[in-house]
């Protein structure tokens, strides 16, 4: 089945949730990736366990709830206007380099499913002027991905099955194949695969393979 739309996941995927390191090193020096990565697995493990306990709240919460755990796990100091610096740098993301031109090769519709909440998520796209036919966040059915629910969304609002999914979150990839769609993983990172008994159609290395 050929793909008619291709749905990418946001972010880690297109946007690099990194890139926030830079703002956090000028705050806590030597201590920049630290908060970075322990800020990204929090928020991640947040939107689980906010899954399972029917708890949703949006992941604009979530994300400052998880900056300030990691603050806290890491014994820094994190003020008010910490916070909002970053959820600020947040909404401005750098793009992954290849992101664009990539894109912008696709044929077919192009839309993002992302955890993100609207708040966080229109911006973000805005600010990175790229053409997408719809952004469709969780918001819409209150409950995280890799729920089922979320990966229906793209089907009822894209009009179609014939979807190509694409995300470097491995955990999201998988999400997307438990529910039916045909998976790119792309594995940056050379990362080995979760143990969860599926695979995605294809593993690539950056968004320039999608095409192929
Ligand atoms: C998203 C998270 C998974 O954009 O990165 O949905």
């Amino acid at each position: 089945m050929a793909a008619e739309a291709f749905v990418f996941d946001a972010y880690g995927t297109l946007y690099d949730v990194h890139s926030v390191a830079a703002r956090c090193e000028s705050y806590w020096p030597g201590k920049g990736a630290s908060v970075s990565q322990l800020w990204r697995a929090k928020q991640l493990e947040y939107t689980w366990q906010r899954s399972l306990m029917r708890r949703y709240e949006p992941f604009s919460s979530v994300t400052r709830a998880a900056l300030s755990y990691a603050c806290a796990a890491l014994r820094l100091e994190l003020e008010g206007a910490q916070v909002d610096a970053l959820m600020e740098e947040y909404t401005r993301l750098a793009l992954y380099p290849e992101a664009r031109a990539a894109l912008s090769r696709l044929r077919g519709k192009k839309a993002i499913l992302s955890n993100g909440s609207p708040d966080m998520l229109l911006p973000l796209v805005e600010n990175s002027a790229l053409p997408f036919d719809a952004v469709m966040s969780v918001d819409e059915v209150k409950v995280f991905k890799p729920a089922p629910e979320v990966y229906e969304l793209a089907v009822h609002r894209l009009r179609t099955e014939a979807i190509a999914f694409v995300s470097a979150n491995c955990w999201d990839a998988l999400g997307a194949k438990s529910y039916g769609f045909t998976v790119y993983w792309i594995n940056r990172a050379r990362a080995p695969i979760d143990r969860l008994g599926f695979e995605p159609d294809a593993v690539l290395t950056s968004l320039d393979e999608v095409l192929q």
